[in-house]
């Protein structure tokens, strides 16, 4: 199984809450007391609330590694820069209380896979219904190989970085 939806389509949360079955997902998967590595990807343009609950959630499953896009890479997937440059995006993300690393991530997601070897990619829930693993430039067999779970975890309504980018200018 590469796929774990929690809430919204998902998992039911009328017996507890997003945070009840984040947290049964994390006791199931950690070994001997020691904590699943979660990668999460994104750009974290204009860091904002949805942001700080996403990662939230990823450090209630393990260590969290941010494999934050690169301006160049932000660039030729959207057609424009971020507004805020690498270098100031990672020292905001590297200083939220939710993160253990910071890895600069200049394509789809298959090389930092790769490099940071994580149990679970977590990715808010915008993305259940397009596909992910074709954005990763993965397949169910490639992580099946390698052991990776992809986790969906709810989207937080009504922010975003094109809102917040939309209402400024
Ligand atoms: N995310 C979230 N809730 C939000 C916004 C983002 O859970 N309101 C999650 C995304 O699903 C992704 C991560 O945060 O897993 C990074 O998203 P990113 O694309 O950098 O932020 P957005 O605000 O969605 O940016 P944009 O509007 O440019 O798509």
């Amino acid at each position: 199984m590469n796929i774990l939806m929690i809430g919204q389509k998902g998992l039911p949360s009328r017996s507890g809450g997003v945070e009840r079955h984040v947290d049964f997902l994390a006791r199931g998967l950690a070994t001997r007391g020691h904590r699943v590595i979660v990668l999460t990807l994104g750009t974290f343009d204009l860091f904002h609330a949805g942001h700080v609950r996403l990662l939230e959630r990823c450090r209630l499953l393990g260590s969290v590694v941010v494999g934050l896009n690169s301006d160049a890479f932000v660039e030729r997937y959207k057609g424009r820069p971020p507004v805020v440059p690498y270098e100031a995006r990672a020292i905001v993300v590297a200083a939220c209380r939710y993160v253990d690393e910071v890895y600069e991530n200049d394509g789809p997601g298959r090389d930092i896979i790769d490099e940071v070897r994580p149990r679970l990619i977590v990715v808010g829930s915008d993305w259940q219904d397009r596909d992910y693993m074709a954005q990763l430039d993965v397949d169910a067999a490639w992580l099946s190989e390698r052991g990776i779970v992809i986790v969906y975890v709810p989207y937080t309504a009504g922010i975003s970085t094109t809102q917040l980018r939309e209402a400024a200018w």
